[in-house]
């Protein structure tokens, strides 16, 4: 099969820093599909040659072992163009299309790598350039929209120039390999499925903690914050698989379908709700790793007094006989203690505790970085006496080491499936849609609330009322327990 991608935004941060690095180790694991040509197009002018050499000294940025060896490197970069390209200019993208047409390959991907403002342009310029044809699919990188309405204004131009199957909305959460096993652990095992509701689970909780501030992305992060960044999107989509109902087949639509129920069906916000249920919060100068690392107000170029939210926990309901009156509570925050991704699934406690001590609920924890595994958290007498406390015991699987040879990256894992034409791991729109919904109310809420959010020490794990948020009801988060 031949393939001809295109990275609009060619010399820009995700381009470099993830979208090539990923290409090439799937070039250097040999899934990359022989016959392909990789352009990049961006505003500058420089010929091929020029372009290799740049990609080249950015290379030297990628982290050890990912990074290519003199002679991988001039393999890859002989797949790699450049042309410069005004993105407002029509006779721009007929120059495009003269290229792609060149060779006609069986596939064109088009990869929005830019800035979202740019996507309905580029869109109805690729429409108009008819760039929009049965073999093209166009892969729009996140965050796509600032609300409801921005996103829905995207995907009217999207839908009106691409039909649906050729839309490739990422949440890189989706490729990773972990997530993955989530529908692996649900779908492919019948072992947790009779446990897997509200008769046996007590809460699950959603943790995606970042150790890092907001470095140079001030500018990007303060109009984001952490409820657009992560929540709308890669929890909810966490979400989503942990509680939908088996979808049919393995199908794209038989999956998405199951996951736009699950977002229909949680508890939406009210005003009262959100000031209830939801805590956002702003790191304020503390240590990480052992140095002293300033606030997010210090962060350079953050507006002074902003009330960007780097942290955000909340409680939430799916309203369905599966799961109602469970708490899933979500969270998320830069600067935290750790960098740590996980789900956790609380089971009930037993109904009658029987030796002495009592017994600790069983615990499944999902882990999806930095260590990407399963822990199942059991009791067991350890000395085998029927007068002993009974003492918690892991049972740990962790798939790096497992099946370290066959782990995929989430960025190599999404772009091959996007050549290779599979929807399973990208989003619909309509998902997207009703995810910006959900999260409306408590953008509208944080609009008109002057008192802005809690501040917390950077290298903790957020402010106080997050650990009351979950004590209210009688629980706790997973490193208090
Ligand atoms: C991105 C967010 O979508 O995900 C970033 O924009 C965040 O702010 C990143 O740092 C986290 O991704 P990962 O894969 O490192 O957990």
């Amino acid at each position: 099969m031949s393939f001809d991608l295109v990275f609009f935004g060619g010399t820009g941060d995700l381009t470099w820093r993830k979208l090539m690095p990923a290409l090439f180790q799937a070039f250097r694991h040999g899934k990359l599909p022989e016959n392909g040509r990789i352009l990049a197009v961006a505003r500058d002018e420089m010929p091929d040659e020029r372009y290799r050499e740049w990609l080249k000294e950015r290379f030297r940025e990628v982290e050890e072992g990912k990074r290519p060896s003199d002679e991988e490197f001039e393999r890859f970069a002989s797949l790699v163009h450049y042309r410069r390209m005004d993105l407002s200019q029509p006779d721009h993208y007929s120059r495009l299309k003269d290229w792609l047409g060149e060779r006609n390959a069986d596939t064109v991907v088009l990869y929005l790598a830019t800035s979202p403002h740019l996507f309905t342009q580029i869109c109805e310029q690729l429409g108009a350039a008819g760039l929009n044809g049965p073999k093209v699919r166009v892969v729009l990188e996140k965050p796509l929209g600032h609300d409801l309405a921005s996103a829905q204004q995207i995907n009217r131009v999207v839908r009106s120039v691409f039909d649906e199957t050729q839309a490739f909305r990422i949440d890189h959460y989706l490729g990773k390999p972990s997530v993955q096993n989530l529908m692996a652990l649900r779908f492919g095992n019948a072992l947790f499925e009779p446990l897997w509701r509200r008769e046996s689970i007590s809460n699950i909780q959603i943790t995606l903690a970042e150790s890092l501030g907001v470095g140079t992305r001030g500018p990007f992060y303060d109009s984001t914050g952490a409820l657009r960044d992560m929540i709308q999107n890669h929890a909810l989509q966490l979400l989503t698989m942990i509680a939908m109902e088996a979808p049919a087949s393995n199908d794209a639509d038989a999956i998405r379908d199951e996951k736009l129920k699950v977002l229909r069906a949680l508890k939406p916000f009210t005003p009262e709700t959100v000031s209830r249920d939801v805590v956002r919060g702003q790191y304020r100068a503390g240590t990480a790793g052992g140095k002293s690392v300033p606030g997010y107000l210090e962060e350079g170029k953050v507006p002074p007094g902003s009330h960007t939210e780097t942290f955000v926990a909340l409680r939430t309901e799916v309203q369905n006989w599966r799961w109602a009156g469970v708490p899933f509570y979500l969270r998320t925050g830069k600067r935290l203690a750790a960098r740590d991704a996980q789900i956790v699934i609380n089971f009930r406690p037993v109904p009658h505790p029987i030796f002495p001590g009592g017994s600790c609920p069983n615990r499944l924890i999902i882990k999806l970085q930095p260590e990407d595994g399963l822990e199942l958290q059991l009791m067991a007498a350890k000395g085998g006496s029927s007068t002993e406390a009974l003492s918690p015991v892991s049972l740990d699987l962790d798939f790096d080491k497992a099946f370290a040879a066959d782990r995929v990256g989430a960025y190599e894992r999404l772009l091959l499936d996007a050549i290779a034409g599979r929807l399973n791991l990208f989003v619909r729109s309509d998902e997207q849609e009703q995810a910006w919904k959900w999260v409306e109310p408590i953008l509208n809420y944080w609009k008109n609330d002057s008192t802005g959010p809690r501040s917390y020490v950077a290298g903790t794990w957020g402010p106080p009322a997050a650990s009351a948020l979950v004590a209210r009801d009688g629980h706790s988060w997973i490193e208090e327990c």
